[in-house]
């Protein structure tokens, strides 16, 4: 065995969700309806039409999901801020009980002596937004974006340190504009890469403007990184795999750090007539929106061979997160296709179970990034199951964490500077779009699709196995 390095003594520990997959309350206290609250209404969207009027009533039980998170033990929490909360319209008037209860929230949580991680976008764009200018389509988002950004700073920038800024932008663009999956459900391939654009300035004047706001604070993006292996050795494989690490992760994680678009990518995306319109100040605004971590959301690698450009598999875009699984084939003619991955594992939703694929995409970002890494997501969705004594016999998910968590302790003896670990996620919560059959927390919650849904929290056995972790600070495993 390697003699490994130990966790640093600061290290935080955490948990992480989503404000739309947890909150409920769509409609009190002056919220303002969200992409999400409408397009889970379009019938066939969700699993069983599952939507999150209710979630898991985090809204209201707050105070005992911080209870919990307390007697966990947990080192930090990542939350994300409804924006309609805050801004009904987007923009405009404040509406202050939105503002209240991420006040009482981070209040709570630093009184139990939680780090609090504030996410201020994961996925939930206020509607009227949409409706006005078609939301990410135009710049004036950038410009809306940034002032809802400020409103937070002020009114949160003396308590919360740890900011995500866009959580998984490669996914909520894709999955948006791409593979029609997610609001606003448009295929649409030019039009995918200018709403990405317009996403990267909005990420980078969020940042700039953070600088003045919360000099003592540290800001980042969530990437959702799947690192690229290639099928075989043969060249024409490992081209592909570079390929896709090109046009797949460096695409976003080279425009975070350094403002630049990768140059194969650009130029392969200029041939085909869909690069992203550029304006003047673009570029410039981009290198000064440098974060201080890489957000990693962290579930799987995926593997890649040789597509050729004629008669291998048709257009389609493979999902970094793997919502659609890995089983099926896609990729683009020419540059690459995925392939599954014979020596791995795979979860009932079919995807990867690759916790050396966390070491080595972490050493990769480390090595042409130079940022510190905060793991902001990570964990394992199943079905489980609450026995009869109440019971949850997770052992499957302490066995997906606990590798994953050796993985880690083994890239930061390769020299890898990680911050900190947010499990996905503390309490089960609304999977987006397979309801509540999918499950991830440490804590169970009585929530389903059918049948009995009181929204009691029971603590799975894994909750006792992360307490032990943190309480020995990674020796323990
Ligand atoms: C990440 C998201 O992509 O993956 C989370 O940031 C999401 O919001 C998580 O829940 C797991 O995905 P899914 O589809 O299994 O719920």
């Amino acid at each position: 065995h390697e003699n490994l390095k130990s966790f640093p003594k600061d290290f935080l520990w955490g948990a992480a969700s989503a404000a739309y997959q947890i909150e409920g309350a769509w409609n009190i206290d002056g919220k303002g309806i969200s992409n999400w609250d409408k397009f889970v209404r379009i019938p066939g969207k969700t699993f069983k039409g599952t939507n999150g009027d209710i979630a898991v009533d985090h809204y209201h039980r707050y105070k005992e999901d911080v209870q919990l998170m307390a007697e966990m033990g947990l080192k930090t929490y990542r939350f994300s801020v409804a924006w309609s909360r805050i801004f009904p319209n987007g923009k405009g008037e404040i509406n202050q009980k939105g503002l209240d209860f991420y006040n009482d929230l981070i209040n709570e949580l630093i009184e139990h002596h939680i780090e609090p991680i504030l996410t201020i976008y994961h996925w939930d764009l206020p509607q009227a937004l949409q409706d006005e200018y078609g939301g990410w389509e135009s710049r004036q988002i950038i410009k809306d974006f940034t002032n809802y950004c400020i409103t937070l700073y002020k009114a949160f920038g003396d308590r919360v340190k740890y900011w995500v800024s866009l959580n998984e932008q490669n996914v909520f663009t894709r999955l948006g504009y791409q593979t029609a999956m997610h609001p606003p459900g448009v295929k649409d391939d030019k039009l995918f890469y200018q709403v990405n654009h317009h996403a990267s300035l909005a990420n980078a004047a969020a940042i700039k403007a953070f600088r003045s706001h919360v000099p003592d604070g540290k800001i980042g993006p969530s990437f959702a990184y799947s690192p690229a292996y290639a099928a075989t050795s043969k060249p024409e494989d490992v081209l592909a795999a570079e390929n896709a690490e090109e046009l797949a992760s460096h695409w976003w994680m080279d425009v975070y750090t350094w403002g630049t678009y990768p140059q194969a990518a650009w130029n392969y995306l200029e041939r085909k007539g869909i690069a992203p319109e550029v304006e003047e100040g673009d570029l410039e605004l981009l290198k000064e929106g440098k974060p201080d971590f890489m957000g990693v959301n962290y579930y799987q690698t995926t593997t890649f061979e040789k597509n050729p450009l004629h008669g291998g598999t048709s257009e389609g875009h493979f999902n970094t997160s793997g919502e659609k699984g890995t089983s099926e084939d896609t990729g683009i003619p020419g540059l690459y296709k995925t392939v599954r991955n014979e020596n791995l594992n795979r979860t009932n939703w079919d995807w990867n179970i690759d916790p050396q694929g966390l070491r080595i995409g972490l050493r990769r970002i480390t090595n042409r990034y130079k940022l510190p890494i905060l793991i902001s997501e990570n964990g394992l969705g199943e079905y489980d199951k609450a026995e009869e004594d109440g019971s949850i016999n997770d052992d499957y998910r302490i066995e997906y964490i606990e590798s994953h968590v050796k993985s880690i302790q083994e890239a930061v003896t390769d020299g890898v500077e990680v911050i900190g670990y947010c499990v996905w996620s503390f309490t089960d919560l609304l999977s987006w779009l397979n309801g509540y059959k999918k499950r991830y927390g440490f804590v169970y919650v009585n929530q389903h699709e059918e049948g009995e849904h009181d929204l009691r929290r029971m603590k799975k056995k894994s909750f006792y196995w992360y307490k032990a972790v943190i309480e020995s600070n990674g020796e323990n495993l």
